[in-house]
């Protein structure tokens, strides 16, 4: 199936292709939805307010780095695709699952790849980047080998490289406000849950007071929800009641949306699924965007392609997104 390409609205429609890097989006009408209570705002409002400039990101996920399947030209392919979109991006954030298996790995091999990793992203894109961890990315977590008291172990290896003490973080740009959190909770030894702890959302509520009004993306690697994997997934009926693994979606979305009370938060985007799918509720879009390697780098993942979201953010709040399939085909 091919992949859907046509702007998919956040709060509105933005007509036409946008030419320009940074671009007027021309609007009519009121409604921003300002730091009203989730459950109060308006959903899916329909009007912009003034004239206002926007601008374009892109969020990537699920790359699985590694040396087989063509994942280096397809990883730098990807980041080459970016220069030929209309307007151009001017940040990424990475949703995780950076390279694959570093959880199996040995330091010295998971340092290895992290660094491989990271040098191509750099040699192929001076984009500002931003990080967040998925379940694939704690070194030696599955590796029974490998002491925890190593260094670089688990999530130690990113907080190296990447230079953050703190996997969950915050930053402004072009008057929005962008939160990468840390939704991958690491239980007993090799295992792992999706899930929105306390500490973090602590910090989360303190981050959103101080972004004040502006409108606000987030971003993860397991989704809170998923409907993709109740529609043709993981999830089942067993003895009359629907489950799903809290591997599959984060156990205490609630917990997310209770952070958000009072913010703009506008969308929180994953990937982990490898697949697409939207869920617009409260007032929040929680959507699932695929994934840069497709099927684990075996072909498109069901009808999703190899791809990534471009999204374009408006001074008003309001953002559209697509799905954009960057023509990878898997060597044969
Ligand atoms: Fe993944």
């Amino acid at each position: 199936m091919a992949p859907n390409n046509k702007p998919s609205s956040g709060r509105s429609a933005t007509p036409g292709r946008l030419s320009r890097r940074r671009f007027l989006t021309g609007s009519t009408a009121a409604v921003t939805g300002a730091a009203l209570p989730l459950a109060t705002r308006p959903i899916m409002a329909e009007h912009r307010t003034h004239h206002s400039e926007s601008f374009r990101m892109v969020f990537m996920t699920d790359i699985h780095w590694q040396d087989q399947h063509g994942a280096p030209e397809a990883l730098a392919k990807a980041l080459a695709s970016l220069q030929r979109l209309d307007p151009t991006p001017e940040l990424i954030v990475n949703g995780g699952d950076l390279v694959h298996n570093s959880k199996g790995m040995t330091v010295d091999s998971g340092e290895r790849s992290a660094d491989r990793f990271l040098a191509s992203w750099r040699a192929n894109t001076d984009l500002p980047t931003y990080h967040a961890m998925g379940n694939h990315d704690p070194l030696g977590w599955a590796n029974p080998e490998v002491s925890p008291n190593e260094p670089l172990f688990g999530w130690d290896l990113w907080r190296e490289k990447l230079g953050r003490d703190r996997l969950y973080y915050s930053f402004d740009h072009g008057g929005w406000h962008f939160v990468v959190l840390h939704d991958i909770a690491l239980t007993e030894r090799g295992h792992y849950i999706g899930e929105f702890d306390d500490q973090q959302m602590r910090w989360l509520k303190r981050d959103l007071a101080h972004a004040g009004d502006r409108p606000t993306m987030l971003f993860g690697h397991m989704p809170p929800v998923s409907a993709i994997e109740f529609l043709d997934g993981g999830a089942a009926v067993e003895d009359g009641d629907w489950t799903l693994s809290v591997t599959r979606m984060t156990r205490n979305p609630d917990a997310l949306l209770q952070a958000l009370e009072g913010s703009r938060a506008q969308a929180f985007w994953s990937g982990h699924i490898h697949r697409r799918d939207r869920i617009d509720a409260l007032g929040l879009s929680m959507i699932c965007a695929g994934a840069i390697s497709g099927a684990w780098w075996g072909g498109p993942n069901g009808a999703t392609q190899e791809g990534y979201a471009v999204i374009d953010c408006h001074a008003d709040g309001s953002f559209d997104y697509y799905y954009h399939d960057y023509g990878w085909q898997p060597p044969s």
